[in-house]
């Protein structure tokens, strides 16, 4: 696995990640993480959680890591990392590691992956988790209303209703049980940098998908 650290990509054994992990009372893992504002916020607000974020486009988390690689006083945090990989290829090293798993606002073979659903992937998500870790999914419902544009994106548009009817019983197969389905108008409580665009621009709604990642979960 590799990991960006302080702008550069390195190696990292299993050995070392427990190493770092162990510590911690609780571990957060968010795949798709972006710009990994999301990890930085919440290692912050939770010193007792050791924060993941994960993304195959590196590029993307090279300012993050800079910044917790500083010292504390210049905004470090010993609590973040971040990790290129996609979610294909997970969970690796990360097997059992979450308490809680986290996706906000996927795009590309990530959304796909979510709303068709593909089991293998998804099994994948739920295999980052330690039984009964919470897993939270956040899309932006405004591209489903788009029918033409998810079907170039190959996405399939899910709403509460197709989320109890066709997620649930696949997800449930895949090691995740479904726990609610809601439809937020305005800002999810965790602050996201796609959560917040959203929320500044036309498109404002989130479905919010919760689940368990169960005790047969694993790939
Ligand atoms: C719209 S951005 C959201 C970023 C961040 N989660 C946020 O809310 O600000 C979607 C992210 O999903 C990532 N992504 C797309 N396909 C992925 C995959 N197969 N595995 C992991 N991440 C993926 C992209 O690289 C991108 O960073």
């Amino acid at each position: 696995m590799k990991q960006v650290q302080n702008r550069r990509i390195v190696p990292l054994t299993a050995e070392f990640l427990r190493s770092l992990v162990a510590p911690y009372a609780h571990c957060l893992v968010d795949v798709g993480t972006g710009d990994g504002r999301f990890v930085y916020r919440e290692a912050a607000a939770h010193p007792e959680t050791f924060c993941i974020g994960i993304d195959p486009v590196a590029e993307a988390m090279r300012e993050i890591s800079a910044k917790v690689a500083k010292k504390a006083a210049r905004g470090g945090l010993p609590n973040a990392l971040y990790l290129m990989d996609a979610a294909e290829s997970l969970p690796g090293e990360l097997a059992g590691i979450a308490d809680r798993v986290t996706v906000n606002y996927p795009w590309g073979s990530l959304l796909r992956a979510v709303t068709i659903p593909d089991s293998q992937v998804v099994a994948r998500l739920a295999a980052l988790g330690k039984p009964g870790a919470a897993i939270e999914i956040l899309l932006n419902a405004s591209v489903f209303e788009d029918a033409e544009y998810c079907g170039r994106l190959g996405v399939v548009p899910v709403d509460p209703a197709r989320a109890e009817r066709e997620l649930a019983p696949a997800f449930s197969l895949a090691g995740i049980e479904l726990v609610g389905t809601e439809e937020i108008e305005g800002p999810a409580e965790h602050r996201t940098s796609w959560g917040q665009r959203l929320v500044r621009g036309s498109a404002r709604r989130t479905l919010r998908l919760s689940g368990r990642i169960g005790s047969l979960a694993g790939v």
